[in-house]
């Protein structure tokens, strides 16, 4: 099963006469994402996208798990500065790797790294099969 994690490139950002300045947030923890990426045993599971925006701006930096069949999950408020942005990209892949090994994508609370335990935006519930009526 294809799995996805989006992440978002524009939070985070700063903008100066319109345009951005520097590097975004969102940008640096995409970077280390894929960083990580490399080593993480479910690299072949998992496709890592950037996406511009996942209308959750007010809560940067913003990730979405997602998977056919299963929940899809929202995250906001995720650190990326200096001191978080390793452990915050660390927390992300492990919670895509429980993500994996449930069969629905659950991912309790209590179950989840620190990070993503509070600023979840959504928990959407995985598409049905529609029963063909007549
Ligand atoms: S700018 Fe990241 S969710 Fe909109």
């Amino acid at each position: 099963m294809v799995h996805k994690l989006f992440v978002c490139t524009t939070c985070a950002s700063i903008w100066k006469d319109g345009k951005r300045v520097g590097t975004s947030g969102g940008q640096l923890l995409l970077d280390e994402l894929l960083k990580l990426n490399q080593s993480w045993s479910l690299s072949s599971n998992f496709l890592i996208q950037s996406v511009e925006c996942m209308s959750a701006c007010n809560r940067p930096c913003v990730v979405a798990i997602a998977a056919e069949g299963k929940y899809t999950y929202l995250f906001g408020d995720l650190p990326v500065d200096a001191a978080s942005l390793a452990t915050t990209a660390s927390a992300i892949l492990v919670c895509a790797s429980k993500y994996a090994t449930q069969s629905d994508g659950s991912l309790p609370w209590s179950e989840r790294p620190a990070p993503l335990k509070k600023g979840i935006v959504a928990k959407i519930p995985p598409m049905q099969e529609l029963a063909v009526i007549g």
